[in-house]
């Protein structure tokens, strides 16, 4: 997934373009570039690297002009290079363009095009927009015909941005998340809010198959088949312009200790929302939950959540893999999809796919401008702020507090959901770093992690073990504590580490027997819990708290643990290598 941006109005485009690029680098970070027009010329830098790297080296905010685009990329088509970064221009250099996505007929369109004479520059499929583009307006010398006939050929999920020769903006998007900002000095076009919210929070978000032209004479929006269509202006909240990192060094680690906070305010903005899905769902015949990542994770606890307090079943379902699965819908079913960003593609293609057969879908969502926000039925915003960090961490926690408030709904208050409990055990965890990152500094020349986990134990180790994974790229591995015997433990010796998720409630024997097997082998134990044992080598202590609470807790550790882990192994804990925030291609 790449951000794309763009500017037309009355100041400097290009410091405009290189600030949004900068909020929205945690979509992509493996080139940067930006494109700006002035007297009919269109100039392009671009470099490999992030924002502030590249833009030192080469300039790009000091680009001439007040009309521009730009991009920050994850690569999918062709390697990191200069010549792969974005923007592409047309071969006659007389349009630029900025896409995220993927236009799965490039290769034929690019042949076609290279035998009337374009030529390629790069090895990426975006680059086949900016000369189809040409072609039909060398055909046709008018922007809207020539974007009208461009989409009617690409094929794919796309948003692009281009820039013309007289410079016009024109953007379109299929799949692919694109609004626009309409502000005092001028109008946006972004993959995400983020991009220009600190100058306007006055937003537009055109439909699917629908694009955009600005130019001298404003802005005006069309479908695919060039009917004029209105959109109303509405307002995003302000929250969104918070994306600093303030005292912390990192993102990740600010997201983390905001979380005795976010846990109190989890669904707090859609009260009603959440009353009404509760009932749907104590209704419901047929109930899945999806999601891709630590979103996934979440899915696995609320398996626990509502069998073991509603007493209802739920199958949880990788959203990745719905597609290989289809006919598990019917008409009645219900679909819970949760997302931190609701713009991942695995997970919305498994919403459409649900959709296809009259299901009803109810979202769990952080950014509640999203894409999977138009397409539920009700959504749950988590309003926990916005991100940044790659790995998700405030945001998993704040889904977790979402469950637990449905599944508590449902069965009128048998949880006992004292949240100001669980975010005063938060804070002591917090205040209890300084131990943490003695024990990650020991993990630093480790290559194998396990993270064990019993009952609801066992999606936490799985989330424990991805954090790991995302943060220190250390292999890293969630198993249930049960299956050791029965092949895993082959694996431990003296040089494994394992990570035991040990709370005492009534996963505490048969797990504290499963660290006795592992330590019998001579690996190293890291024991998670609430009460000292002298099978660990190194004790992390959480406070005690009611038994269906730990989940809330209980990762919070392993979070710190991986973002030391990740500072003593020098990986950017932001911008981990080869991933971004939320995936929009399959
Ligand atoms: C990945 C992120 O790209 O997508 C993970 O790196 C995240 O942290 C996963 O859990 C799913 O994202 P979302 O936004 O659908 O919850």
């Amino acid at each position: 997934m790449c951000s794309i941006i763009g500017y037309l109005g009355i100041s400097p485009a290009a410091p405009i373009i290189v600030k949004g690029l900068k909020r929205m680098e945690y979509r992509g970070y493996d080139s940067v570039g930006v494109a700006t027009f002035s007297e009919h010329h269109i100039n392009v830098r671009k470099g490999v690297g992030k924002v502030l790297e590249v833009n030192k080296a080469v300039k790009l905010d000091e680009l001439i002009g007040t009309i521009g685009i730009g991009h920050t990329r994850w690569a999918t088509h062709g390697m990191v290079t200069d010549t792969n970064a974005h923007p592409h221009p047309s071969s006659s250099g007389e349009i630029a363009i900025v896409h995220n996505g993927i236009i799965e007929n490039h290769e034929e369109l690019k042949k076609e095009l290279q035998t009337l004479g374009y030529t390629f520059k790069s090895q990426t499929d975006s680059e086949v927009i900016a000369n189809l583009l040409q072609y039909n307006y060398d055909k046709t010398k008018e922007i809207k015909k020539s974007v009208v006939d461009t989409v009617a050929e690409l094929k794919g999920n796309y948003a692009f941005v281009a820039v013309f020769q007289d410079g016009t903006l024109a953007a379109a998007r299929l799949h692919e998340p694109l609004i626009i900002g309409v502000g005092r000095e001028g109008y946006f076009i972004s993959s995400d809010v983020l991009g220009f919210v600190e100058y306007t929070d006055e937003v537009i978000y055109p439909d699917n198959k629908e694009f955009v032209i600005i130019d001298s004479s404003g802005l005006k929006i069309f479908d695919f088949d060039a009917n004029p269509v209105q959109h109303q202006i509405t307002k995003v909240s302000k929250e969104f312009a918070d994306a600093y990192k303030g005292q912390y060094a990192h993102y990740t680690l600010k997201e983390i200790s905001e979380q005795p906070t976010t846990i109190l305010n989890a669904g707090n903005k859609t009260k009603i929302e959440i009353d009404l899905a509760s009932d749907l769902i104590k209704h419901a015949r047929n109930l899945y939950i999806t999601g891709s990542g630590t979103s996934y994770n979440a899915a696995l606890i609320a398996k626990f959540l509502f069998s073991k307090y509603a007493k209802i079943k739920i199958d949880p379902l990788i959203s990745s893999e719905v597609q290989f699965s289809p006919d598990i819908f019917e008409e009645k079913s219900i679909l819970i999809a949760i997302s931190q960003s609701g713009e991942s593609a695995d997970v919305l293609e498994a919403v459409n796919i649900a959709k296809k057969t009259g299901s009803k879908i109810i979202s769990i969502v952080n950014m509640m401008t999203s894409s999977l926000v138009h397409q539920s039925s009700i959504s749950i915003g988590l309003n926990c702020g916005p991100e940044i960090g790659v790995a998700a961490t405030k945001s998993f926690t704040s889904q977790l507090v979402v469950l637990y408030k449905m599944v508590d709904k449902i069965c009128d208050g048998c949880i006992e959901l004292d949240l100001t409990k669980v975010s005063e055990a938060i804070k002591k965890i917090l205040s209890n770093d300084s131990k943490i990152r003695d024990v990650a500094n020991r993990l630093k020349d480790v290559s194998d992690i396990y993270v064990l986990g019993r009952g609801i134990h066992y999606p936490i180790a799985s989330e424990g073990s991805l954090k790991l994974k995302e943060l220190t790229y250390i292999h890293a591995e969630g198993l249930p504590g049960g299956e050791l015997k029965h092949g895993p433990l082959a694996l431990m010796d003296s040089n494994s580490y394992v990570l035991i998720i040990n709370p005492n409630d009534s996963t505490y024997n048969d797990t504290l027997t499963s660290a006795r097997e592992i330590k019998a082998r001579g690996a190293k134990i890291i024991g998670i819990s609430d009460k000292p044992s002298d099978v660990y080598d190194y004790w992390i202590d959480i406070p005690s708290i009611t038994e269906s609470l730990y989940p809330l807790i209980e990762i919070v550790p392993i979070q710190l643990l991986a973002y030391h882990a990740a500072l003593e192994k020098d990986t950017d804990p932001d911008y981990p290598r080869n991933l971004a925030k939320s995936v929009t291609v399959k």
